[in-house]
């Protein structure tokens, strides 16, 4: 089920998971293949990820089956079963066409996932095991600087999309659209190119699936961000791509910690210690001191 103890730390490498990690998870693997509950626990998982590999909008809980795994094995069980996934995932991507390049990048995001675990945790780990399952199962592909995860319009933006003119059928596919930490800049050149690269990517891998319209839901689309950066900054102008994906009217939910998240790293870290480097430190800082709040911005765009 799991590669031997010589295999493991290259199939690690092309996962990106950090090198820190590489020693603790090929020790580990013997107490994994060395109890028969563990072994049976992982093919539980794997045989749960992969199940119906490809459909889209299938949840799997597999943060409550990782839970059940020995406190030994800590947090990194969960990698050995996208290791122990990885060859059907593979298989998957080369029965659609993916390329090899583009199957790397996208699997990458395990050690995306625990490069920010260590940054958060000072262990290592997956900070957000269900996240990769959408990876692992064939729906999300990472093209240049962003994410595409295959997706059905939701009722809400569907709604907002018909108001345009533009008919849109309920739970027509749709990509949703993602943004990766670790990966520079987010420059309107680089967002061309992703789309480019992914209107080519669907059409040939996915062929049978019509992809009319881009979605997002981020802290990177409340609009209250336009207020404290520069017209010409990169969130900015990517929000500018966007129509709004609610009613004006809609109360949104407050969401704080997803901009302490994604700017600080911790969604826990008190507000008032919030360091003010860069623009966007000082204005998710000073907003929430100020007694505001953030919000889940909702937008699509049409391909
Ligand atoms: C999205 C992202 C790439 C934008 O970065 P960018 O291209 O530099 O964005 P901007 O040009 O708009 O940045 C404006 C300013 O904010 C700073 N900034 C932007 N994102 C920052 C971040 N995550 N942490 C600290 N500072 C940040 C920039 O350095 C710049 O600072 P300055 O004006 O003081 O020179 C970046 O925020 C990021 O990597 N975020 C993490 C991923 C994420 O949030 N994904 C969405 C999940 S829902």
């Amino acid at each position: 089920m799991l590669p031997d103890a010589d295999t493991l730390p290259e199939i690690l490498l092309d996962l990106a998971v950090p090198h820190q990690d590489i020693n603790d998870l090929v020790a580990l693997r013997r107490t994994v293949t060395a109890d028969t509950g563990v072994v049976r626990l992982l093919e539980e998982c794997v045989e749960e990820l992969i199940r119906d590999i490809g459909e889209v909008g299938v949840e799997v809980p597999l943060h409550e089956r990782v839970a059940e795994a020995p406190a030994a094995l800590g947090p990194y069980f969960t990698v050995y079963v996208f290791v122990a996934a990885l060859p059907h995932t593979r298989a998957y991507h080369r029965e659609r066409g993916v390329t090899a390049d583009v199957s790397r990048r996208t699997l990458a995001d395990l050690g995306r996932n625990m490069a920010f675990h260590r940054r958060r945790h000072g262990t290592g780990g997956v900070e957000v095991p269900q996240w990769l399952t959408h990876h692992f199962r064939g729906e999300l592909y990472q093209l240049g600087r962003l994410q595409f995860e295959r997706a059905r319009l939701g009722r809400r933006t569907g709604r907002a999309v018909a108001v345009t003119g533009l008919e849109a059928m309920p739970a027509e596919p749709c990509l949703n659209l993602h943004i990766p930490d670790f990966y520079g800049s987010l420059s309107p050149a680089a967002c061309d190119r992703s789309l480019d690269l992914a209107r080519e990517f669907f059409a040939r891998c996915f062929p049978h699936e019509r992809y009319r319209v881009a979605v997002c839901h981020s802290w990177l689309l409340d609009p209250q961000l336009k207020r404290h950066l520069d017209p010409d900054s990169n969130i900015v102008r990517f929000q500018e791509r966007f129509e709004p994906g609610r009613d004006a009217g809609e109360e949104p939910e407050p969401a704080d910690t997803e901009p302490v998240r994604f700017v600080f790293g911790d969604p826990d870290l008190p507000v008032g210690g919030l360091p003010r480097r860069t623009s966007v430190e000082r204005a998710v800082g000073d907003h929430l001191r100020a007694g505001g709040h953030w919000y889940i911005g909702h937008g699509w765009f049409p391909l």
